[in-house]
């Protein structure tokens, strides 16, 4: 069972975007998964890693797209991005000093969470800035 399914509603207008946060979420369920399935200590480290990879990955090709356009709220944009990095470097952390299963499940939950709630509330407005 995922922790969360991808629809419509999330849809930023921008297919490569959706296309990164679907991988976002994929990753995500896919740590929910190892915390169900008691997946040990190097392979919870391994997904986290994973995680903060793409996400840093994702947010980068976000902002140059932004960068590029007449957005205007790319500093408050990035800051938001630069604030979520540094949380799930601190879980990383936190999992790598022997946090286990509690870390991960928090990874998963709050990462999906933060996800969910910055796509409906920052990511959807970009899209009327966008060039088509
Ligand atoms: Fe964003
Ligand atoms: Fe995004």
């Amino acid at each position: 069972m995922a922790l969360f399914e991808w629809d419509d509603r999330f849809s930023v207008g921008v297919t490569e975007m959706d296309n990164h946060h679907k991988k976002l979420f994929d990753i995500l369920n896919k740590l929910f998964d190892d915390a169900r399935e008691g997946k040990g200590a190097e392979a919870v480290a391994g997904t986290i890693g994973e995680l903060i990879r793409y996400t840093e990955y994702h947010f980068a090709e976000e902002e140059a797209k932004l960068a590029n356009s007449a957005y205007p709220h790319l500093a408050d944009h990035k800051a938001k991005h630069r604030a979520f990095v540094d949380q799930l470097k601190d879980y990383k952390a936190q999992a790598d000093s022997g946090g286990g299963i509690f870390v991960v499940n928090k990874v998963a939950q709050t990462g999906t969470d933060w996800l969910k709630t910055h796509i409906l509330q920052v990511d959807q407005e970009y899209e009327q800035y966008l060039a088509k």
